[in-house]
């Protein structure tokens, strides 16, 4: 189990620079509202990082704090393409957590990781959930509209 913690560790650590990054990426080009809810983004991120830290310590593992590369990252403010790959991110992060709840729940039958599993993977589907609905708004506001609606 943890090494299979270990594994996923550095896609949270990586989430979390990857959105203060693009938080701080919004606010340069004036679109404060939307960093804002990136820096919250990048803060929930470093929180499943952390728990996922003090499980490994609890089974008296070493946690791997190196981040990795999870996606190319984004080099100019594009707005829509910026939420669609984190989309894509988001969605990857939640597969490598349900594989690792069902390990928990199944070979390893460890209860307590499975239920700090569970909270990320509640945080992690709301987060897909709320970058559905954006692009959603983009394609029926358009995206001008959209991004008026984030300064
Ligand atoms: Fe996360």
């Amino acid at each position: 189990m943890i090494d299979e913690l270990n594994k996923h560790l550095p896609m949270e650590l990586s989430a979390h620079l990857r959105y203060s990054g693009q938080a701080q990426m919004l606010r340069f080009h004036g679109y404060n509202k939307l960093a804002d809810k990136y820096t919250e983004e990048a803060e929930e991120e470093l929180g499943h990082a952390h728990k996922l830290i003090y499980r490994i310590q609890q089974l008296d593992g070493a946690p791997n704090y190196l981040p990795e590369l999870v996606s190319d990252p984004i080099k100019k403010c594009d707005v829509p393409a910026m939420l669609a790959a984190d989309l894509e991110v988001e969605q990857s992060v939640l597969d490598s957590l349900n594989a690792l709840n069902t390990l928990a729940e199944g070979k390893a039958a460890d209860w307590e990781t499975s239920n700090v599993l569970r909270g990320l993977i509640t945080d992690t589907e709301d987060h897909v959930t709320w970058l559905n609905t954006q692009l959603e708004l983009i394609a029926e506001l358009g995206k001008a509209n959209y991004l008026q609606a984030q300064l």
